[in-house]
C-alpha cells in the first residue's frame, strides 16, 4: 500500500546538555540491534544538533530542528535558517509548535511561510495544530485545528514528505491525553482536509499525534484510527520510556 511507515519524533524543547547524547546513543543502540516498524528521530535543541546526528550517523535514527526561519540567511539574530539546520545533519524540522505560536506569536500564515522555505533547503517539516482549552470547551476545536491545517499548510506540499502532529495544548506537559474518540474525529477532520488540499496523497500523509504520550498510553492512542505517529515531548527525553513508545507503534 501507499500508506508511509509511522514517524515517532522526540522533541526535547529546551531541554537537554551534552550527556543527553548517551539517552539518543542507547536508542539507537537498541534500534541498530533490534529495528523498529516505525521510522524514529530526534529533534534535540539546536545546540545539540550537530552532536547529535554525529553521534547517530549510520544508525536509523534521523534528526531534525525545531523550527527555522522564514528567511534562507541573513541578519536575524539568534534564528537558525533551514539550510544551517541540514548543515547540523537534520532531516527534518517541527514547524508551527503552539510553543513557537505562543511565544513568538507565530500566525500560520508565517507557519505556512517557513514550510516553504524548509522544503525548498530540502527538510521534510512536520507541521504542528491543535487547539487550546478554551476553544476545546467553547465546542469549536474542530473548526479551529482545520483552519490552521488550511492556513499552515501551503500548495508546496503536493507530492513532498511532511507529516501533520494534532497536539492539543492542554495535553501538552499536563499528563492528560485527550479521549481515543476525540483523537479519532480530529484526525478524521485533519484527513479530510488534507484530502481536499492534496487529493490523493493527502490521504497517506501521517497524522500524529501528541501531548502526554507516555509508554503506558502509547499502544492505546497509536492503535486509533489514522494516527500515523507521535510526536513526543518528555518522554523521549529518556531512552527507555522513547524506546517503549517506539515499540508501540
Ligand atoms: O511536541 C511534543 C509535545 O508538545 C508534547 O509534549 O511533554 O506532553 O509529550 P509532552
Amino acid at each position: 500500500s501507499l500508506k508511509p511507515r509511522p514517524l515517532i519524533a522526540g522533541n526535547w524543547k529546551m531541554n537537554g546538555l551534552a550527556e543527553s547524547l548517551d539517552q539518543a546513543r542507547a536508542v539507537a543502540a537498541a534500534l541498530d540491534a533490534k529495528p523498529a516498524g516505525a521510522r524514529v528521530a530526534i529533534c534535540p535543541p539546536a545546540t545539540l544538533l550537530d552532536r547529535l546526528s554525529a553521534a547517530l550517523d549510520g544508525s536509523s535514527v534521523l534528526t531534525g530542528g525545531q523550527d527555522c526561519h522564514v528567511k534562507t540567511s541573513g541578519a536575524h539574530t539568534g534564528d537558525i535558517a533551514a539550510a544551517m539546520l541540514i548543515d547540523a545533519g537534520a532531516s527534518l524540522v517541527i514547524l508551527g509548535h503552539s510553543e513557537r505560536r505562543e511565544d513568538h506569536a507565530e500566525t500560520s500564515a508565517l507557519v505556512a511561510a517557513k514550510v516553504e522555505t524548509a522544503l525548498t533547503a530540502g527538510l521534510e517539516p512536520i507541521i504542528c495544530v491543535g487547539e487550546s482549552l478554551a476553544q476545546r470547551e467553547a465546542g469549536s476545536a474542530l473548526p479551529v485545528v482545520t483552519a490552521q491545517v488550511r492556513e499552515s499548510l501551503p500548495a508546496a506540499l503536493a507530492g513532498q514528505a511532511f507529516s501533520v502532529a494534532y497536539e492539543p495544548i492542554w495535553a501538552i506537559g499536563t499528563g492528560r491525553t485527550a479521549t481515543v474518540a476525540d483523537i479519532e474525529e480530529m484526525h478524521a477532520a485533519i484527513r479530510a482536509q488534507l484530502v481536499e488540499l492534496f487529493g490523493g496523497h493527502g490521504a497517506t500523509v501521517p497524522i500524529l499525534y501528541g501531548g502526554s504520550v507516555k509508554p503506558d498510553n502509547a499502544a492505546e492512542i497509536l492503535g486509533a484510527a489514522e494516527v500515523g505517529g507521535a510526536l513526543v515531548g518528555g518522554a523521549s527525553l529518556k531512552a527507555a520510556d522513547f524506546l517503549a513508545i517506539i515499540a508501540a507503534a
